[in-house]
This record gives structure tokens, sequence and C-alpha cells, in this order.
């Protein structure tokens, strides 16, 4: 018998190496003229997610602990904290707000004893105060609290539930599904929520299993690139970077989803959140705070109401940006913005204070550009700078800076 000339594991041993590799390079090299355009080809045709989308959703602080006055209290403090002034407009369900069986007609069913006035109402009520109201649904046979019936085999009856209850955002989840191909059981919400004639918002939740990045621009106005977030700086720091090697499918109408904010949420610090809300900001994150909004301290809406930080996330380019260059714990990361602007990071991830460089070339600037500088946080300007930035940073803290070409 022949042998092959490179047996099956060696085979998948050197793509592995080679993938891995390949991400190596691709998750810290200088930006360059092609960085500035986004690449992909196809976008679902739903005028949604221009930019980031930016709201509030019940998972993180609230999981299956949500009910409606919850929601209404959280849609009144979105308005009174100046949050919902400041862009973030969704207030968004989680898991565990339907029964656990359908009707006799096969309809989805709020579960009275925690959304007794029903979601028609709710809607109602968000909308009055000019915000948008999401939910979630799952695209499998039940969802991931195994509290209440998946959309598999229903994709048509729920969105037409859905728009009739005046629905504005789905996040469709990845339980329970049978183990059918994801391409498929998203593209089937996709297209039933296009058919209900009503503009919904898709955000695919499939973790980056099957690289989402790939094919749901064409179905979907987000799609989760990773697992589930945790309140810790392991969790955030990670997700951060396998969000990252993404960065070229974002862009107008569907964006990388690295999970929603933990910001305030009592685990980390608050240079560990100004690094979190910095990184989701500059890589165009969606922007889905997930801390209790009626109990919010200073520091915390400080964070989340920064307007300069928030336009790097809304700028019109949309253009995520990376990781450009990296030194051990010491990173740099680097966006280009619309009118030759560009937005910089500088992340200590290690554990002690250190100076971190970045040199025009690492950020898509020439050598000779004369920029101002504009740090996002403390509101200062320092005009006419050359050559580099640098700045002394503390452990787990970041720099983030808008650079204006002269
Ligand atoms: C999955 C999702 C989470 C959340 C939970 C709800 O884990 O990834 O974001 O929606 O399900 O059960």
């Amino acid at each position: 018998m022949t042998r092959p000339l490179i047996q099956l594991p060696s085979l998948f041993f050197c793509l592995s190496l080679f993938h891995a590799i390949l991400s190596v390079a691709v998750a810290a090299r200088p930006l360059n003229c092609s960085d500035t355009k986004p690449t992909r080809r196809s976008l679902l045709n739903n005028g949604l997610g221009l930019t980031p989308q930016m709201g509030w959703n019940s998972f993180n602080h609230f999981p299956c602990t949500l009910n409606e006055e919850l929601i209404r209290e959280t849609a009144d403090a979105m308005v009174s904290t100046g949050l919902a002034a400041v862009g973030y407009e969704y207030i968004n369900l989680d898991d565990c707000w339907a029964e656990l069986n359908r009707d006799s007609k096969g309809n989805l069913v709020p579960k009275a004893s925690i959304f007794p006035s029903g979601m028609k109402a709710l809607a109602d009520y968000v909308h009055n105060k000019g915000l948008k109201i999401g939910i979630y649904g799952d695209a499998g046979t039940q969802t991931c609290a195994k509290t209440m019936p998946g959309s598999l085999g229903y994709e048509e009856q729920d969105a037409n539930t859905f728009a009739s209850w005046g629905i504005d955002y789905l996040k469709y989840d990845n339980c329970h599904n049978n183990g059918e191909s994801p391409q498929d059981r998203y593209s089937k919400m996709s297209k039933a929520l296009l058919n209900t004639g009503r503009s919904i918002f898709f955000s695919l939740c499939e973790w980056g299993q099957e690289d989402p990045a790939t094919w749901a621009p064409a179905i979907g106005n987000s799609w989760r690139t990773t697992g589930d977030i945790k309140d810790n700086w392991q969790s955030i720091t990670s997700r951060a970077d396998q969000n990252d090697p993404w960065a070229a499918y974002a862009g107008p109408g569907g964006w990388n989803d690295p999970d929603m904010l933990e910001v305030g949420n009592g685990g980390m610090s608050t240079e560990e959140y100004r690094s979190h809300f910095s990184i989701w900001a500059l890589a165009k994150a969606p922007l889905l705070l997930g801390c209790d909004l009626r109990s919010l301290d200073d520091e915390t809406l400080g964070l989340l109401n920064n307007k300069e930080v928030i336009a790097v996330n809304q700028d019109k380019l949309g253009v995520q940006g990376k990781k450009v260059k990296k030194d051990g714990d010491l990173e740099v990361w680097a966006g280009p913005l619309s009118g030759h602007r560009v937005a910089v990071v500088l992340w200590n991830r290690g554990s002690s204070t250190a100076s971190i460089t970045a040199k025009w070339t690492d950020i898509g600037l020439k050598s000779s550009t004369v920029v101002d500088v504009r740090d996002v946080w403390t509101h200062s300007t320092i005009p006419s700078v050359s050559g580099q930035l640098k700045a002394t940073i503390d452990s787990h803290a970041c720099k983030m800076y808008v650079l204006t070409p002269q």
C-alpha cells in the first residue's frame, strides 16, 4: 500500500500551525492603506447598523431575572441619566422572557408572572421614551437557559409575532440546534425578519464557532465572535483578542461582536473598565451596557457617557481598529477615522507601570505627518506632534487618543 506523503494528523498539525502563525501575524501588524476600507462584499439590506448598535441588555446583570418593571425602570434610567442623549437607544430583553411552552396556535407567550402586561404594552412604553426595544430568541429547539422554546422551525411565525409587538431588535442564540448548519438556521430567521416588513436589527449570537464574520454580513447586522464574556480581566482581554482577527469583515451594516459590556458590574477596577470600554469603542464593537442603570455611580457613568470615546465607535467611516503592535503585555491598538484622523489606544496589559510608544508608521501615518493629539479621556489637546506618541501607563490601564493631521 502506498503511504500518503503527509499523514492526516500531521496535515492538521501543519494547517493549525499555519493558522496560528497567520493569526499572530494578523494580530499585531502596522496599519496600512488597505486597512481603511471594509473588505465585505455583501450586506444585509435592512438599512440598520450603519454604526455599531448602542443600548442595554439584561443578561450580564440580570441573567434569567428580568421582568417588565425592570425593563420599564431601565428605559426610564436610560433617559434620566443622559445615556439616551449620547446615543444608547436599544433596551434589550435576554433569555427567560417567555413561558416554557407555546400556545395552542404555536405562538410564543410572554411569561405571565414577569410580563403580566404583555410585550406590546412594554414596547409602547419603551417607544414612548424615544427608545427601541429588543428581544431574544434561539436558533434551536430551546433557549440556552432552557426556560422557553427556540424558534427553529417557527422562524416566520415568531418573526411575525415580534413584529406585531413592535420589536426593533432580535438577538438570536445558538443553543440546542440539532447540529444543523448555522448558515441555514440564521438565514431562515434573517429572511423571516425581512419578510415582516418591520425594520428589525438582527444580532447573531453564534459565539464565533463557524467563523460567522465570513458569512454573517449577508444576513445580520452583528455577529458574536466569542463565547460569553465575564466580569473579569482575563475575560475581556481574551475576548478582545479573539475578536481582533476578524476586523476586515466589519463595516457599516454589520459588526463583529466580542459580547456585551461588563462596565459597572463591580468585578474590575475603574482603569480596567476604562480599558474594556476604550477597546470596544475602537474595535467598533456594539456598545451594549450590561450593568444596572438604575443605580449607576458617577465613575461608571463618567466612563459610559464619554461622547468623545463614543464618537470613535460611531465614526461614519466604520473601520474596526485593531492591535497593530505588541511588545509583551504592552500593546498599541489603532484604526482610521473619517477625515484622515486616526484613533489610538496605548494599552498596558501587564502588572506594572510601563512606557508605551506608537510610531506614526505603526498606526498608518506618514513619518512626516504633524498631528494634533486629543486625549479623549482627559479631554485635552497637545498641538503639533510629530513622529510618535509615548506615554507612561499604569498596570491594566490605557490612554486613548484621536490624532488629527494638520
Ligand atoms: C448564551 C448567550 C448569552 C446569553 C445566554 C442566555 O450563553 O451567549 O449571551 O444570551 O445564552 O441564556
